[in-house]
């Protein structure tokens, strides 16, 4: 992207993506949706052990979700779960060790879903990464796509069937970024292997893998949203966490005093997933769209040229399909 795109993003995100959005936002808000209970449904979230997965956790938690945590580090994730379940006092808690940058991990978690045979009724991918080095995953691909894009398709893929026989409504979502407006749909280089040779830019990484999961999110609501399973992708804001401290110390120091804290940042992430207690939600909620507080927002930014067509999410899945072949199955469910 150019100067102008650049530009165009760092004024766009100014205005709207720290606190000072976020109130503006919230200020006409009807909060009734975020009393309901969660009671009876069965939600997991990936990267659940700190930052926005953990509050989301905890969120859902309080509203009695039979909730699923997937961590990678299962000492980490044990500490969260058991965090969790102080907090909201719910015991129906449970942690799902996985790595979803890894083919093989995410599909023993499907394995075990399938032999439980049990239901989902909404997930959130959620775990992410921003590094600043070519680092492969498991599978040996760059491990930004591994994590943000290959392995949120493969788990969302794999869960499908569960995910349909569970619902209607089920739902998904995809924790994006703003980050996405500064990247076109990459597809000639999908997994980033161009990154591996010259300076590895883990922005660069981040924010194509950030506009593959918005692109992802369309094509899921497309094949699913007529059998019940609605799919969203969304921004939480420029929230403080652990991971942005970590991971753009600069873009934090120059920004903290505007950002948002995490509830704020988790917010859109719950409020979507409340959604699933409303038969009716599908014709309030647009189908594919990018979120943020709570409203659908443009995927292209003026001056970006970030446009892309129905071929290139084609091509983008095919791609993904070919990785996931005789890696990944689908769940296989048996009538409810
Ligand atoms: N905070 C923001 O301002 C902001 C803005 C835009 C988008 N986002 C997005 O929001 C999501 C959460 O970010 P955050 O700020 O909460 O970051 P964070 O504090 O770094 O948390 C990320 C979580 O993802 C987990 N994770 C990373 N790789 C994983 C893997 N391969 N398998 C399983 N879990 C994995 C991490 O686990 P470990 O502890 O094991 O590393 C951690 O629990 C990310 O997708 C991020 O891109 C955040």
């Amino acid at each position: 992207m150019g100067v102008l795109g650049n530009i165009s993003f760092l004024l766009y995100g100014s205005k709207n993506f720290g606190k000072k959005g976020f109130a503006r936002a919230s200020a006409t808000w009807d909060n009734s949706v975020m009393e309901r209970r969660l009671d009876g449904k069965v939600v997991m979230v990936t990267g659940a052990n700190q930052g926005l997965g953990f509050e989301t956790s905890q969120e859902l938690a309080r509203r009695g979700a039979t909730l699923y945590m997937v961590c990678r580090n299962p000492q980490r994730g044990e500490e969260a779960v058991q965090k969790v379940r102080q907090a909201s006092g719910n015991q129906d808690v449970h942690l799902q060790v996985c790595d979803v940058s890894s083919l093989a991990s995410i599909d023993s978690l499907i394995r075990e879903w399938e032999a439980a045979n049990r239901p989902l009724h909404v997930l959130i991918n959620n775990a992410g990464i921003l590094v600043h080095e070519f680092q492969p995953s498991a599978d040996g691909y760059e491990s930004c796509f591994a994590t943000s894009t290959l392995g949120p398709f493969a788990l969302t893929r794999g869960l499908g069937p569960l995910l349909r026989r569970s619902g209607p409504p089920a739902r998904v979502v995809f924790v994006s970024s703003g980050g996405m407006y500064t990247s076109p749909l990459e597809v000639r280089h999908v997994s980033n292997e161009d990154l591996r040779t010259g300076k590895y830019d883990g922005m660069v990484a981040y924010s194509r893998d950030k506009r593959r999961q918005v692109a992802l999110a369309e094509r899921f609501a497309e094949l699913w949203g007529p059998e019940g399973v609605g799919v969203y992708s969304m921004h939480p804001g420029w929230a403080t966490t652990e991971g942005v401290k970590k991971s753009i110390p600069g873009f934090y120091n120059f920004y903290r005093d505007s950002f948002r804290d995490v509830a704020q940042g988790a917010d859109t992430i719950v409020w979507l997933a409340l959604q699933v207690t409303l038969q009716d939600d599908a014709s309030a909620l647009q189908p594919g769209g990018f979120y943020l507080d709570r409203a659908p927002q443009t995927k292209h930014l003026r001056m970006a040229g970030t446009q892309y067509g129905k071929q290139h999410v084609d091509e983008l899945w095919a791609a993904l399909e070919r990785m996931c072949v005789d890696k990944v199955k689908p769940a296989v469910v048996t009538p409810a």
